[in-house]
């Protein structure tokens, strides 16, 4: 559906996409996940027709410039920083972007009633932007990518700045549009809305893709070993050597292993009193961690 290949984009000294590629497929949901300046916003752009590229090549849908009418037409961009004219109403701004993709009269009305119900904000259609939540903001910013019916859907950190409510109704959006079929990138610097959403995510770090595949199959090659740690009331004598690599540090012994909820069982069941029990699976952060050797967020 969209073709990205060697894509490269700088700002003066600057390069923030360096040499990207990847092919988003016909229904799937694509993640590029990466930290602050990471380069996903640039990408988005790039694919969107909003910045040429200074090198490589883009493909929508066959079709090799993203800048021509026809093209833009298959996408919607819900961007991150909200694109909405406050002093509108939500029908206002729907009916507007609705209007800039050529639809009018009674399909136009159709599809601003369809874009209120889905994204939740038919009872506040009619007051101005500036009195929703921010939460609000970001589903009516969604909601008018949607306006047009594109096949693809690019959507730069959808859930950025939004109250738990607002996310989750969000997250339902997404998952209601991959089920209608829709091609969707999405980025996102929270690993947990990769893990939840996407089909297969991109690692994407200083303007450059570190790692693309199926979640399973990048924690399987990048995500190490799951840690197991138990604190006992009473460590029984020579436990840790029950365990490959396993280490005893006061009443808490920990260890890696290929096999977690078995071992965990095993400890279980052996009969010692157990304070607590705990296992760590191996995770995107921890993919992020073993390829750049940062967390993906500071916090
Ligand atoms: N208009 C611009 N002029 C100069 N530099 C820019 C511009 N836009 C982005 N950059 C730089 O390009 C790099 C990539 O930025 P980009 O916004 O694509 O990252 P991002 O992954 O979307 O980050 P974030 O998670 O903060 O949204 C950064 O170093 C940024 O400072
Ligand atoms: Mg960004």
């Amino acid at each position: 559906m969209i073709l990205v290949d060697q894509a490269r984009k700088t700002y003066g000294a600057r390069t923030a996409v360096d040499g990207v590629s990847f092919e988003l497929r016909s229904g799937e949901t694509f993640g590029l996940l990466g930290p602050n300046g990471a380069g996903k916003t640039t990408t988005i752009h790039l694919l969107a027709g909003l910045l040429d590229p200074d090198g490589g090549r883009i493909e929508v849908a066959g079709a090799a410039d993203p800048r021509r009418a026809e093209v833009r037409r298959k996408l919607g961009l819900a961007p991150q920083t909200l694109s909405l004219y406050e002093d509108l109403t939500g029908a206002e701004n729907l009916s507007f972007m609705g209007r800039l993709y050529g639809l009018g009269g009674g399909k136009l009305r159709e599809r601003v009633a369809w874009a209120l119900e889905f994204s939740g904000l038919a009872e506040r259609a009619r007051d101005r932007v500036k009195t929703y939540s921010g939460g609000m903001q970001r589903r009516l910013n969604l909601a008018c990518a949607l306006i047009h019916e594109p096949a693809a859907l690019l959507l730069d950190e959808p859930t950025v700045g939004v109250d738990p409510q607002s996310r989750n109704r969000i997250f339902e959006n997404i998952e209601a549009l991959k089920k209608m079929g829709l091609t969707i990138l999405y980025t996102t610097h929270y690993m947990e809305e990769a893990q939840r959403l996407c089909d297969r995510v991109a690692i994407m770090d200083a303007g450059r893709i570190l790692a693309l595949d199926t979640l399973s199959a990048l924690i399987d090659a990048h995500g190490g070993a799951a840690q197991v740690t138990a604190e006992f009331e009473a460590p029984p004598a020579g436990i840790e050597a029950l365990f490959p690599g396993g280490t005893l540090t006061g009443r808490t012994l920990r260890f890696a292993t290929a096999k977690p909820l078995e071992d965990a069982a095993k400890l279980a069941q052996a009969g010692h009193a157990i304070r607590a029990l705990h296992v760590d699976r191996p995770d995107l952060e921890r993919v992020f961690l073993s390829l750049t050797g940062r967390r993906l967020r500071d916090e």
